[in-house]
């Protein structure tokens, strides 16, 4: 597979062409962005570790039924992934309250959402990711109905998975950020990535964060703390 030039530099992923008009590269950088790029640092190993991370978590929803955007595993920072025509909003699914629910809502951190709470947000910096709901992506022809209603339940069956899996290694997770492409046969598709960078992660007994508000809110240890994340998982990087 020949990297070609770069098709778009993302905060934290710079995707390439390839020689394959249907695949691309994701690289994957030590840059780390919070609130819309106005922060941003280079953590040591960071894009590697999201690499090996994403790739991980990716095989775990291809096992369970949901199409990735994943080939294969390149090199530390790269992944080769299907070309898809990314839809621009982020699907969000809360399990516990935290971060911008808190705000909006005045309601208390940590509480827990039963049923879980889903959010579709714009994806835009310049308007700092505003929150819509199903008819704005309809009207403006973001998506059509039948692909809103398939980023719900494809964002839901996320939760199922994931829940499980870091409830075994003693972590929480609180809520994340989904996005969703259509692929060359029209299939809705989960692309983008799921690291620490786009969720959060508590550990269960102690509440201590294991997630990008370490590095949002200044807390220190992040990379180390994602490895800590994946090795409770089972993958030592
Ligand atoms: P929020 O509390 O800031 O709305 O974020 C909810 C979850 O979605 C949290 O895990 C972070 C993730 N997220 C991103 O990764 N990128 C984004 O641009 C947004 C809005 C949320
Ligand atoms: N991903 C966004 C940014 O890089 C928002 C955030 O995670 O705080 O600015």
């Amino acid at each position: 597979m020949e990297k070609r030039e770069e098709l778009y530099r993302g905060k934290a992923k710079t995707v390439f062409l390839t020689d394959d008009a249907d695949k691309l590269i994701l690289h994957f950088r030590n840059d780390t962005s919070a609130f819309d790029g106005e922060k941003i640092e280079q953590l040591d190993r960071k894009g590697e570790v999201n690499n090996k991370f994403n790739h991980f978590i990716m095989s775990k929803l291809e096992e369970a039924g949901i199409d990735t955007q994943v080939e294969s595993l390149l090199s530390d920072n790269d992944s080769l992934v299907k070309k898809l025509d990314m839809i621009p909003v982020e699907c969000v699914v809360r399990n516990v309250a935290a971060g911008s629910l808190v705000k909006r809502l005045g309601v208390e951190e940590g509480t827990v959402l039963n049923p879980p709470v889903f959010e579709f947000f714009l994806k835009n910096d310049a308007l700092h990711d505003p929150m819509i709901n199903d008819y704005h992506i309809m009207s403006f022809g973001w998506a059509t109905e039948g692909q809103v209603e398939q980023m719900k339940a494809l964002t839901f069956k996320v939760n199922e998975v994931l829940s499980g899996l870091f409830d075994e290694g003693g972590m929480m997770l609180v809520d994340y950020k989904l996005e969703f492409g259509v692929d060359s046969q029209g299939r809705i598709v989960l692309g983008d990535e799921f690291t620490p960078d786009g969720c959060r992660l508590w550990d269960k007994a102690t509440r201590n964060k294991m997630d990008k508000d370490r590095f949002r809110q200044g807390l220190g240890s992040v990379v180390e703390t994602y490895i800590e994340v994946a090795k409770r998982l089972g993958l030592e990087l």
